[in-house]
């Protein structure tokens, strides 16, 4: 058993707070994901699970055992880090061998598990070099390695893949999905990359400012951010988020947005119209705003009138930056197809089934 507890888990250093009443229970052989900004508290609270912290207040439990007196050796855990810390003057295969031999393992054991890990991670044939005569992918299989001979129960992951180059951390975020799936164990993983957690995930825990805001899996993260920060911190680019005033006219609801108006009944029916404290704040993502010419026939909505001032041609996409009228910033993804030249005027037309709102405390309505 390899499930994990955070209950009511705070830390703090002095009079600052880094994690704040973590609760989240991770399921045993599940993936999840720690994601969130630059000093949010993801290393910390990967941290405090592997022992290297002390916990200032609250439990956490492996297993069904609460952990908090033990040390990181006997948690029955593996951590590989950001820098991955090979040890340089050892042999990859004395990096990897290293922990077993601490344990005791008898040679023949070590050296059986040290080959097979290496077979499973294709790098057999680098067993007798030093780190610094690899590359940084294979010293980044090295540190996996290193985690997987132990066969713990839980495997956690710092930012592993960071030092890697966009196309080999592409290739390395199968590899380390494909190893999860074939050693059914749980993992924990720490990444600021939104993309990372979306593709690895099973389910994903974003934090912010040491809070836990919202632990579900990918698509509801997506499709049912429970406030405004996740709802632009997951999805690229971010969603656009207008400020939008509530008017009353003739016994109906709308949404004021510059000179549109936008029929609470017919566009945001499972809203009450008198919900939510304003300031209110309209959230629209670039995937629902279409150029006038690409529509698809199942798409409807209201049109807003926007002038281009970037165009970023992706190929398989095309991401253009506007201007409203009112002087707010907009980024669309068109279709590629699309023709748009800067500074020209479209009539953009918005999906009117996949509008956000958010109330004055930033959460979703
Ligand atoms: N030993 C420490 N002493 C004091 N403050 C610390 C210590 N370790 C971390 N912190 C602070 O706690 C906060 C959370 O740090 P943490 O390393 O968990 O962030 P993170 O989410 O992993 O960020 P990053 O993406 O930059 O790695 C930060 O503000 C950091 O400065
Ligand atoms: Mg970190």
């Amino acid at each position: 058993m390899a499930s994990i507890k955070f209950d009511q888990v705070v830390k703090r250093f002095g009079d600052y707070t880094a994690v704040n009443n973590l609760n989240l229970d991770i399921e045993d052989g599940e993936f999840l994901v720690f994601v969130g900004p630059s000093g949010c508290g993801k290393s910390t609270s990967l941290r405090l699970l592997a022992g290297l912290e002390s916990i200032s207040q609250g439990i956490i439990s492996i297993g069904d055992r609460p952990v908090n007196g033990l040390s990181p050796k006997d948690r029955d855990i593996a951590m590989v880090f950001q820098s991955y810390a090979l040890y340089p003057h050892m042999s990859v295969f004395d990096n990897m061998a290293f922990s077993l031999e601490l344990q005791g393992k008898p040679r023949a054991d070590i050296k059986q598990r040290v080959e097979s890990a290496a077979q499973q991670l294709g790098i057999e044939q680098l067993l007798h070099r030093k780190p610094k005569e690899l590359s940084g992918g294979q010293r980044q299989r090295v540190a996996v390695g290193r985690a997987i001979v132990r066969k713990p129960a839980v495997f956690l992951m710092d930012e592993p893949l960071s030092n890697l180059d966009a196309k080999l951390r592409v290739q390395a975020r199968k590899e380390i999905s494909t190893l999860h799936q074939d050693l059914n164990t749980t993992f924990i993983y720490v990444t600021h990359d939104q993309v990372e957690a979306m593709t690895m995930g099973d389910r994903i825990a974003v934090m912010k400012d040491g809070i836990l805001q919202q632990a579900d899996t990918p698509a509801n993260l997506y499709n049912h951010p429970i406030n405004k920060f996740v709802a632009g911190f997951i999805g690229s680019p971010s969603m656009n988020f207008f400020a939008v005033e509530r008017i009353e006219t003739e016994g109906k609801s709308y949404l004021k947005w510059g000179e549109n108006l936008i029929d609470m009944q017919q566009y945001l029916p499972h809203l009450q119209p008198d919900m939510g404290t304003p300031p209110l704040t309209l959230g629209i993502r670039p995937e629902n705003i279409y150029h006038p010419q690409y529509i698809p026939p199942d798409i409807h909505g209201f049109t807003i009138r926007a002038t281009v001032t970037l165009i970023e041609m992706m190929g398989s996409e095309l991401v253009v930056y506007f201007d409203t009228p009112r002087g707010d910033e907009l980024v669309a993804r068109l279709d590629p197809r699309a023709k748009v030249r800067s500074k020209e005027t479209l009539d953009l037309l918005i999906d009117s089934q996949r509008l956000y709102l958010f109330d004055c405390n930033e959460h979703t309505l």
